[in-house]
């Protein structure tokens, strides 16, 4: 049995990568006041149609959507916002008219096509903040993630950014768009011709060679926003310079997800390849009403940990994984290992990591093993220990060897320096 194409294992030697940056995150999030929400793996399908939009690529195309057993349509989460703006619903969060600033970090299941940096099952760390209407808001989430790189030592990151408006100058530019598109439709591929009356801002995005060969030359949604969303995208740049952070303006950035309104953004790592997209997001001024909810705007981002991750491990970033010391205790025969029970959970107890045979293996055997773990010292307790009441202590490395009364085993070890808790 394997795991499924697209689906990785973690396992313990590379889990101190993934609690590395998830520390960090955790860290910068409680900096900034972010409080952390888990929602289910699966919701009810009609949860994403409605969220995400019906003819996006993620929802025709890349949802695990099956029936359970009772008859119910279920889809796996594809992405978290749609379920954070649930629980904000189910929950009346709005209640006290307040910001609400989420995080989370969990896994997502889209049914792309495998390649390094795109699985079906993988990772995302996010953050929606619900309830401000400030491009203030939209600085300080693009700050968040990019501080986040920072932090990790990540260089060279290009963040770029656009508006798309809201849906009155939307509209008036995609009747532009569609216009253009129609008069050259015979270069258009299958897909975006399908694409170019439901929703032809894709165009922009698409990656066959003539599409993007138009999508140079098309019109720009930049030309096309209102007063007022020109006002808000104006702030939201002058906030990033004032903060030193370097952007490039990207008109044909439009995102894959329906219920952006606004700013768009993308942070990408260029040495990821066709995967450098590490972290995508914008403002939804209006999910959370098409969701059934009150007049509450939104702006988030997530970032794909699994890139994230080929990134730190592509420039040496992530540190070595930290050597606990330990103690293994060695024990010969039935009495021993009732003494050396006892004196493993008062090592414990203080705090020190301590091992011990589960292989009835012989006293070599048991030694060897102590040198493989890289213990500290090996407490012996053969025949002779026990007749004495008396362990002997031996530090691996120097060969010192002590005799120490079984209840001074603990204290004697735990007040050495060597070992750290
Ligand atoms: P998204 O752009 O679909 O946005 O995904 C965000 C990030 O997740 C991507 O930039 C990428 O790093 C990672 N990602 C997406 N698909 C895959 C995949 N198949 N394999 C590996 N990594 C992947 C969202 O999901 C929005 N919910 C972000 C957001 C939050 N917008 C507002 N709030």
């Amino acid at each position: 049995m394997q795991a499924l194409r697209g689906t990785q294992d973690i396992l313990p030697n590379d889990i101190y990568k993934w609690s590395y940056m998830e520390n960090i995150i955790r860290d910068l999030c409680a900096l900034y006041g972010y409080g952390e929400i888990r929602t289910p793996i699966f919701e009810e399908t009609k949860l994403f149609l409605r969220g995400i939009g019906d003819t996006t690529d993620v929802v025709t195309k890349e949802m695990y959507t099956f029936e359970d057993r009772g008859g119910r349509s279920i889809t796996l989460r594809p992405e978290n916002t749609a379920s954070a703006v649930r629980a904000f619903l189910e929950h009346k969060l709005y209640g006290d008219q307040g910001v609400h600033k989420l995080f989370y970090i969990g896994a997502m299941f889209r049914y792309d096509r495998p390649q390094a940096g795109r699985y079906r099952e993988f990772h995302q760390f996010g953050v929606e903040i619900l309830g401000a209407s400030s491009p203030l808001a939209d600085v300080e989430v693009i700050v968040l993630a990019y501080r986040l790189f920072q932090k990790l030592g990540l260089q060279n990151l290009e963040l770029r950014i656009n508006s798309i408006g809201d849906k009155n100058c939307r509209n008036a530019y995609k009747k532009e768009l569609i216009s253009y598109y129609e008069s050259q439709k015979d270069m258009l591929c299958e897909d975006c011709k399908q694409r170019l009356y439901k929703n032809p801002l894709r165009l922009l995005d698409c990656k066959e060679d003539n599409c993007k060969i138009l999508a140079k030359n098309a019109p720009v949604i930049t030309n096309y926003l209102c007063e007022e969303c020109h006002n808000k995208f104006e702030k939201v740049k002058s906030g990033l310079t004032a903060l030193h952070i370097s952007y490039v303006v990207d008109p044909g950035l439009v995102r894959g997800l329906d219920y952006y309104t606004n700013t768009a953004f993308e942070i990408q790592y260029p040495p990821l390849g066709a995967q450098s997209a590490i972290c995508g997001g914008g403002r939804y001024d209006k999910l959370v009403e098409e969701m059934g909810g009150p007049d509450v705007p939104g702006i988030g981002f997530a970032v794909g940990l699994e890139r994230l991750l080929l990134a730190l491990e592509g420039q040496n970033l992530i540190p070595n994984c930290p050597q606990k010391s330990s103690v293994y205790i060695v024990a010969l025969g039935e009495k021993a290992e009732i003494e050396g029970l006892k004196i493993q959970g008062e090592l414990r107890e203080k705090g020190v990591m301590t091992y011990m045979d589960l292989q009835e293996k012989s006293l070599k055997g048991q030694m060897k093993q102590a040198g493989k773990v890289q213990s500290i010292y090996a407490v012996i307790i053969g025949e002779n220990e026990i007749e004495q009441g008396k362990a002997t202590v031996k530090h691996m490395q120097t060969g010192e060897q002590s005799e120490i009364s079984f209840s001074q085993v603990a204290d004697y070890i735990s007040q050495e320096n060597s070992i750290n808790k």
